[in-house]
């Protein structure tokens, strides 16, 4: 039993100084403490310290950025599962899927999973690009916004694209066969690309391997850093329609 007068469970004081640490205020009551709330609150500093209400309904932005969002982070950690089981080789990959699909417990739900999660978000990232756009939300101050946003397309797009050859069934061979061969005919530099694109002449392994290593590493990594900035800069430009 505690002695009467002693302060509150360790425990619960820690607990209280974590949450204290995070959400530095309580529910601001005036416009002071509620902009120093925004301004100090890490959660709520991702967002703009005033926007128009008209700005922020889901019926505006139609939350399509969020969305994209909220892919890819279901194919990040679907993905995850996925890399526990697949193979990068030309002998077993495919195989692998097909195991993955019929023999593999929840093998089937965590490759429709990330498959689905993959087209939904080529489709979001598209009809967000279209919102911005018809909205006119490209226009000063987001220009640099929508440079990141363009880049980020190219992302999702590479990663649709490197993604679809790991089954490396006949669809990803010869996916990847027209892919380089279309690089080959860059005005300069083409044969040297299609040569960095597959580790080689031929389409083999040193293709599969580049592909999976763009697919698992490099984009998601590149994506990540760049919706970053992306995020940053909503915030610091304030929703179209802000203040
Ligand atoms: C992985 C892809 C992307 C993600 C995760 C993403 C995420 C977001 C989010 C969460 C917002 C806040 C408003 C909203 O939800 O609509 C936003 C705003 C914005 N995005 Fe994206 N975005 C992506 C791709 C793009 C693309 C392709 C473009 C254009 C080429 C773009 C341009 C913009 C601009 C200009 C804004 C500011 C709009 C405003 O203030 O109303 N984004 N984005």
């Amino acid at each position: 039993m505690r002695a009467s007068g002693a302060g509150p469970n360790p425990l619960v004081r820690f607990a209280s100084q974590i949450w204290g640490s995070i959400f530095r205020h309580g529910l601001p009551s005036t416009d002071k403490v509620a902009a120093r709330t925004a301004l100090t609150n890490f959660f709520l500093h991702i967002h703009p310290v005033r926007v128009k209400k008209s700005a922020i309904r889901v019926s505006y932005t139609l939350c399509l950025g969020g969305l994209s969002f909220f892919l890819f982070i279901l194919l990040t950690i679907s993905g995850l599962f996925l890399m526990f089981y697949y193979i990068p080789s030309v002998d077993q990959a495919y195989q692998n899927i097909k195991d993955l699909q019929f023999v593999e417990t929840f093998g089937l739900v965590t490759r429709n999973l990330h498959r689905w999660a993959a087209h939904g978000m080529v489709i979001t990232v598209w009809l967000h690009m279209a919102r911005v756009f018809y909205q006119g939300s490209y226009k000063p101050p987001r220009e640099f916004n929508w440079a990141i946003g363009s880049i980020l397309l190219v992302v999702t797009l590479l990663l649709s694209f490197s993604g679809y050859l790991l089954p490396w069934d006949q669809l990803a061979v010869w996916a990847i066969t027209v892919g380089t061969n279309m690089a080959k005919y860059a005005p300069i530099g083409g044969p040297y690309t299609r040569y960095v694109m597959l580790g080689g002449r031929t389409v083999g392994q040193g293709a599969l391997i580049r592909f999976y290593v763009l697919h698992v590493v490099a984009l998601p990594l590149i994506g990540f850093i760049l919706m970053v900035i992306h995020f940053w800069r909503v915030r610091k430009d304030g929703f179209t329609g802000g203040l």
